[in-house]
């Protein structure tokens, strides 16, 4: 079912100013998708969310969610990479529409609000405006993105990134996950590889509402972040490689320890950081596997990851540059060989000043306090902005702002006031 074709009148190009979102329906449905893929962390002891993109966990999410933008009206369409556009229709529906998205995919460690907040909050205006019998002359779209956590295909923002253009369907589809399994046979296996061409067809703009993930906006109490942009991602995959050997009976000089290795390289990258020469440079060594991982054998091989970030590009890469020198120095003081290679980068996005006027201007009309925000995690929004001018709000989190954990949390009241201000800003965009 989709909204008949009005024409406008005066009353349906009024704004909306008066008019506010449903708290406890917006609560209940993350409440509700939070239960998909729920395990028991072992660090917390909390129950944690594990839905990574395009498993059956992600397909459960995926159903659940797409069957309340049935219920609400939504027509929806899926493209060639599984992302999911469901659309109300404009009163001028020939005209691009206002696109609020982001993703339900999550990390392995998750709480329930990362990305669950923009795509559920995307549903809520919907519900809001249907509510009201509010006709935008505008289409508004909400877009659920594929793999935006890159954890299990190994590249961050696939979806919206091949929507976008940077990244090649074919280059996208033929990733493979650990076990070898590719994104383009899981997209078939579920049912997911969709019609619509891309790179899609520009959207008018793009909205997306999100949890900070970061300690400033709780600090001091501030109600809503207007982003201004979205830091440099960078992320390499190692490989060394070195020889196994009894830890007893091979003596140091005949050693190729690619765990010995290993450690240099992760503690050369906290000298990086710790040098302030890279700017506001943060990097990670987030997975290491090593073989044969047994307490009497020199380590042979390592598989480790490296996650760069910065909001500078060219402190970004001068790192990547001195990195790179540095792993050559690793090979020659210890003997094992490395291989690198870079599985993700995006350059840092500036948002258009407009879209951020336009989510301050939102949250001053509501009587939200507001602070202006550089992204440290990677978003749709990053790349969705080559194609449209894009925004997005963030939300405060508590304790510290700790994400990518299960105690990632944001109060229902904050994530209300985020999706509020998506609302007004959504519908001035819309009219
Ligand atoms: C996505 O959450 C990222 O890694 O920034
Ligand atoms: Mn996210
Ligand atoms: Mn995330």
């Amino acid at each position: 079912m989709s909204h008949p074709i009005v024409f406008p009148s005066a009353e349906s190009q009024s704004s909306v100013s008066h008019i506010r979102v449903d708290q406890d329906r917006l609560w209940n449905a993350l409440q509700e998708l939070g239960e998909l893929g729920a395990y028991r962390d072992e660090e917390t002891g909390l129950h944690g969310v594990r839905r990574l993109a395009l498993t059956d966990q992600d397909m459960e999410g995926r159903r659940l969610v797409m069957g309340w933008m049935q219920e609400a009206g939504l027509s929806l369409r899926v493209d060639q990479i599984g992302n999911v556009y469901a659309r109300r229709a404009g009163a001028q529906d020939v005209l691009p529409p206002v696109m609020i998205g982001s993703h339900i995919d999550s990390v392995g460690t998750a709480g329930k609000f990362d990305g669950c907040l923009g795509v559920l909050g995307g549903l809520e205006v919907i519900r809001t405006l249907n509510d009201h019998g509010v006709i935008t002359r505008r289409p508004i779209e909400v877009a659920i993105f594929t793999e935006e956590e890159g954890v299990r295909f190994g590249t961050d923002m696939l979806g919206s990134a091949v929507a976008a253009g940077r990244l090649g369907l074919r280059e996208a589809l033929e990733t493979t996950d650990r076990d070898g399994v590719s994104v383009g046979a899981e997209l078939e296996h579920h049912g997911f590889a969709g019609e619509v061409q891309v790179p899609i067809t520009a959207p008018y703009a793009y909205l997306e509402c999100h949890i900070e993930q970061g300690p400033i906006l709780a600090a001091d109490n501030t109600r809503i972040g207007v982003v201004r942009g979205v830091q440099a991602i960078t992320w390499k995959e190692l490989q060394l490689t070195g020889r196994a050997a009894h830890a007893g009976a091979t003596p140091h000089s005949l050693r190729r320890n690619a765990g010995l290795a290993a450690a240099l390289v992760t503690v050369r990258l906290n000298e990086m950081v710790e040098s302030g020469e890279y700017g506001q440079m943060l990097a990670t060594v987030g997975r290491q596997d090593t073989y044969p991982n047994l307490i009497n054998i020199v380590p042979s091989n390592v598989l480790m990851t490296v996650d760069l970030r910065n909001p500078d590009a060219a402190a970004m890469e001068r790192a990547e540059a001195d990195l790179n020198t540095y792993l050559g120095d690793v090979e020659r003081l210890t003997g094992v060989s490395i291989t690198s290679r870079t599985t993700a980068k995006t350059p840092p996005v500036a948002f258009p000043v407009e879209m951020q006027d336009l989510v301050a201007k939102s949250a001053t009309n509501l009587g939200f306090s507001y602070a202006e925000i550089t992204s440290g995690a990677g978003h749709d929004a990053g790349e969705i902005a080559a194609l449209c001018p894009a925004g997005m709000i963030f939300v405060p989190g508590l304790y510290d702002g700790i994400s990518h954990n299960p105690r990632e949390y944001s109060t229902p009241e904050a994530c209300a006031d985020g999706i509020n201000v998506l609302l007004q800003a959504a519908v001035e965009l819309a009219n």
